[in-house]
């Protein structure tokens, strides 16, 4: 079966850079958020970020006009009714993102793939919640997914072979190379990086260093593009305390357990580049 439309919910940092690696590669879409303001605010980044690649040479005027044109911003969920697939990027959290599949099971054509782009939940428990767990996978785009190359697929107890295929085939269309998880929390990018960047929170804390100082030594002395709180403080502190959280309640081992640090942080609202506060400021 061929993708041509695609529905994209969740128009963060991550849903809209999706839509925008969809809509280059030709696909239309539906950008669909909760918020209104956030669907417009999300297409107005998207044409700042072409126009940028307009003025480095990278993408001809006509054809950001084309891309742009490719992209529908939307409300209701309702918009997304004529979709082959699905992809889910709303916030990391098991009981909003069971009730959206609910209604996206409900709303989609029979042949429709649900996508999940969680960066830890269950694939299987999240498949569980419609009547099509045989077209549901995990498809987890990195932060910025227009830049960076891989895509993880994560294949749940029931992910169907014709699935698996058709989402590998797509992410071989947007450019990018692929890797299979089991689906185990955090899969693979995310069990390694979370305790990582959770164990850089814990150091900050225990006053080993300043954060310029924790980045700087793993920056440059394990060559890095960036340091650990940069790096969380780009992916948003409330996304890496809920993959914290996963990892800990799923694989039952403390060593998961997320810094004190980290949920004060969040319960701050200091949830990084965002919110324009974390481990460090974005005036
Ligand atoms: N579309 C197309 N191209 C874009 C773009 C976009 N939206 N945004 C940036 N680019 C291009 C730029 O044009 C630029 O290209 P040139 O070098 O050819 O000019 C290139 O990408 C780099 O952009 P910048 O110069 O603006 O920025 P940079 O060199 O400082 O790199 C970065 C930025 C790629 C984010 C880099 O700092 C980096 O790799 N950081 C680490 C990112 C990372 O680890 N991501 C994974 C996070 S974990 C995750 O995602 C999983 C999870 O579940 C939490
Ligand atoms: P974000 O906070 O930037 O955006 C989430 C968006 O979802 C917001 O615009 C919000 O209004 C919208 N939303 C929330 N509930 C909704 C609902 N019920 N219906 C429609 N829209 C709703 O988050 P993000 O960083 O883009 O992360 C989104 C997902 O992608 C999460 O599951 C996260 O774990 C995953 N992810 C994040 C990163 C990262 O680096 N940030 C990387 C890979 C995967």
């Amino acid at each position: 079966m061929g993708i041509e439309r695609m529905a994209v919910i969740g128009a963060g940092q991550m849903g809209s850079g999706i839509a925008q690696v969809a809509a280059q590669a030709g696909i239309t879409v539906v950008l669909a958020d909760a918020s209104a303001d956030l669907a417009r605010r999300a297409l107005e980044r998207l044409g700042a970020t072409l126009a940028k690649l307009v003025e480095k040479g990278k993408l001809g005027a006509a054809e950001r006009d084309a891309v742009l044109g490719r992209i529908r911003p939307a409300t209701r969920l309702e918009d997304c009714a004529g979709a082959d697939l699905a992809i889910e990027a709303i916030l990391e959290n098991q009981a909003a993102k069971t009730e959206l599949f609910r209604k996206l099971d409900a709303l989609l054509p029979a042949h429709a793939i649900l996508a999940s782009n969680t960066s830890s939940i269950s694939i299987t428990a999240l498949a569980a919640a419609t009547r099509r767990p045989g077209q549901f996978v995990g498809m987890h785009f990195m932060n910025p997914p227009p830049v960076m190359q891989l895509v993880e697929i994560i294949r749940g107890l029931q992910t169907s072979d014709a699935t698996y295929d058709a989402v590998v085939a797509l992410a071989k269309r947007f450019g990018k190379t692929t890797v299979t998880s089991k689906d185990s929390p955090g899969f693979i990018v995310n069990r390694i990086l979370i305790p990582l960047l959770n164990e850089a929170c814990f150091a900050l804390q225990e006053g080993l260093a300043s954060p310029e100082d924790i980045d700087t030594a793993v920056k440059l002395g394990l060559n890095h593009p960036m340091g650990p709180l940069t790096l969380a403080d780009f992916v948003g502190l409330d996304t890496c305390l809920y993959i914290a959280e996963v990892l800990h309640r799923e694989l039952g081992d403390d060593k998961y357990r997320p810094a004190p640090l980290l949920r004060n942080y969040v319960a701050a609202g200091w949830l990084g580049r965002k919110t324009g506060r974390g481990f460090y400021a974005y005036p």
